[in-house]
């Protein structure tokens, strides 16, 4: 079953997605090269605290950290250590907070610098695939179209779509139903209806879409070793198209119009 959420629950998965919004926006500032992976991490986890959030991610099945931090060739669940951010890598910043009994879910992917044009082009593609796949979760739409326009979007560019990760539903649990392929998976999915809140996260690879997993038990990196992007936000199924939880002023992303590219 899938939760329809009230506009009163709305709106504390709005609170806990603005957190995780503002923390993605101040890291983002702070990607420069030769700061290490763990220093980001420690700020997140202060600015998660003082805000009277927890770090969702910490502890999560013995996740040892407050976010996500994936360095170029690394996927997702990139654990903050003394790694050293590189001028002309890009860097995906994932962020989970709990916050009055509910989760936000968000990441974004930030250059280090000046970056060469391929690597520009992974990030604003992955943009790109979120904004439409927003655009998608309007109700009415099945499941399937945000999966089949994330796909389209970024086999036009011949990337490698990660099938191993998913998005999710996002409430009182940081992974609720559905599950939300990045990839047509031949079947239509349920209805999208109105109050349902998903977390949408196209993982994206320069290369092969086929991922490896570190002997840590969490790091995803891709087999070929190419550089590799992630965008996410916490979205609102709503008539006009996802209503999105997880935005920031001052760092935006998922809004990419088409064309554009
Ligand atoms: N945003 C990711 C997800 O939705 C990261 C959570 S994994 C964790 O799965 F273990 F780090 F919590
Ligand atoms: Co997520």
């Amino acid at each position: 079953m899938i939760a329809i959420r009230s506009e009163r629950e709305i709106d504390i998965l709005r609170q806990a997605n603005q957190i995780v919004g503002e923390v993605l926006a101040t890291l983002a500032g702070l990607v420069k090269p030769g700061v290490t992976t763990e220093e980001l991490d420690r700020v997140a986890e202060g600015m998660i605290q003082l805000r009277g959030g927890i770090p969702a991610f910490k502890g999560y099945h013995g996740y040892p950290a407050a976010t996500c931090i994936s360095v170029e060739e690394v996927i997702v669940h990139g654990i903050p250590d003394d790694r050293v951010i590189r001028k002309g890598q890009i860097v995906s910043i994932d962020v989970g907070v709990y916050y009055k009994g509910y989760y936000g879910d968000a990441a974004v992917t930030v250059p280090c610098g000046a970056i060469d044009a391929q690597r520009k082009r992974l990030l604003d593609t992955t943009d790109l695939a979120l904004s439409r796949a927003i655009k998608a979760a309007r109700t009415g739409n099945y499941l399937s179209d945000i999966s089949k326009v994330i796909e389209r979007t970024c086999k036009k560019e011949k990337f490698g779509v990660v099938r191993a990760f998913v998005g999710h539903g996002i409430g009182t649990e940081m992974h609720e139903e559905p599950q939300v392929p990045n990839f047509d998976t031949g079947q239509r999915g349920p209805a999208l209806k109105t109050g349902m809140v998903i977390a949408l996260e196209p993982m994206v690879n320069l290369g092969t879409h086929r991922v490896k997993v570190l002997e840590d038990g969490w790091t995803a990196v891709t087999a070929d070793g190419k550089p590799s992007a992630h965008f996410e936000h916490s979205v609102v199924v709503r008539e006009e198209g996802g209503e999105v939880l997880s935005a920031n002023d001052t760092l935006v992303w998922g809004r990419r119009e088409d064309g554009k590219l």
